[in-house]
């Protein structure tokens, strides 16, 4: 890929890069990489061992994005909350990997506080103060503040080789999501390998909320050399009855249309929440490549019936796995290659991008 003018105007300006969650003073992020290595995972269990994490620490990354599902907290007691994040600070392997890895987290339903709960949870601020505290998120974020939710962005690199992070907020302003009526349909869609809700066509049914929205498109006005968008849940992927944003039809292709407005550098979608990993690929009027979304679930979850997908362009595997984005940065822009990994480091899925 091939962008001269904007690399030559980013080299005039000045090198930026900007604190995340508990930067080390070590932090890999701040210094010039000739390849960069971002690895991220979701669905991550406290009561269950965690060999995944070995892996992970065998590829060097710069960076991990905890893509949501970070604890199984499920409850909306603080206290109770409180006690599994205690348990995921204990696992050894999270713990080297926080010592020496920078990471980067968004919440999804189970640590938020409830499966496929959305704007109607009822201690999303208490839950919100856990979830910063235990991510180091500092001190002056604002995402300690706003009113609507914890997403983020930050930027990482310097000029002609910049990465932007999108981590959307896909909880707190969520609006109800449509299930199925009857006891034969639910049954139906098990035997299909589907989930128990069906689209929302109400137009104003809500994913990010307004305020999300208007800070998005201020990110994508924002100069990158790539953008990688962190989703908890399934963002391309085609509707498959369990949670993605294929229930919000409106506002899956506000999104597109939003994407299609800013072209400059090559997106990376990635997502977690399924308990399989997948590879989704979608070719839309209004952008000039396709979009490519590597989802992996999860770092300990696993769910054997993989829905269908008309939109995945890999093999699927439900065992543990976490994902990966390679961005070696050549002359004449970065080749990014996107990677699904398994307990053993072994490749489950591999693609070179846009392909
Ligand atoms: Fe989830």
């Amino acid at each position: 890929m091939n962008y001269p003018d904007k690399t030559k105007r980013r080299l005039s300006q000045a090198m930026a890069v900007s604190p995340i969650m508990g930067l080390l003073s070590h932090s890999p992020l701040a210094q010039i990489q000739q390849q960069t290595i971002i690895a991220f995972g979701s669905c991550l269990h406290q009561d269950k061992e965690q060999p995944i994490w070995e892996a992970v620490l065998q590829q060097n990354p710069q960076l991990f994005i905890f893509l949501g599902d970070n604890i199984y907290g499920d409850s909306d007691d603080p206290q109770v909350l409180a006690a599994k994040y205690a348990q995921l600070a204990q696992k050894p392997g999270f713990q080297a990997l926080r010592q020496s890895t920078e990471v980067a987290a968004i919440w999804d339903d189970h640590d938020f506080g409830a499966n496929d709960v959305g704007k109607e949870f009822p201690i999303k601020e208490a839950s919100r103060e856990l979830m910063l505290s235990f991510w180091n998120e500092p001190a002056d974020s604002e995402r300690w503040s706003r009113p609507d939710g914890i997403y983020t962005a930050f930027m990482f690199g310097e000029a002609g080789r910049r990465v932007q992070v999108i981590l959307l907020d896909l909880r707190w302003n969520r609006t109800s999501l449509n299930m199925v009526a009857n006891e034969a349909e639910w049954r139906e869609r098990e035997d299909a390998d589907m989930g128990p809700y069906k689209p929302v066509q109400d137009a104003d049914a809500v994913m990010l909320g307004e305020d999300q929205w208007q800070w998005l498109a201020g990110e994508l006005a924002k100069p990158a050399d790539v953008r990688v968008i962190g989703s908890s849940i399934q963002m391309i992927a085609d509707f498959t009855g369990w949670e993605s944003w294929a229930n919000f039809p409106h506002e899956r292709e506000r999104l597109l249309k939003l994407l299609s407005e800013y072209q400059d550098a090559p997106y990376v979608i990635i997502s977690g929440d399924t308990h399989w990993c997948e590879l989704s690929r979608l070719e839309h009027p209004d952008l000039h490549q396709p979009l490519v979304e590597l989802t992996s679930s999860g770092l300990t979850e696993i769910w054997e019936k993989i829905s269908p997908n008309q939109h995945r362009a890999s093999s699927a595997h439900a065992v543990q796995n976490f994902g990966l984005i390679k961005i070696d940065w050549q002359e004449n822009g970065p080749a990014i290659t996107l990677q699904a990994r398994d307990v053993n480091g072994d490749v489950l899925i591999t693609y070179d991008y846009p392909g």
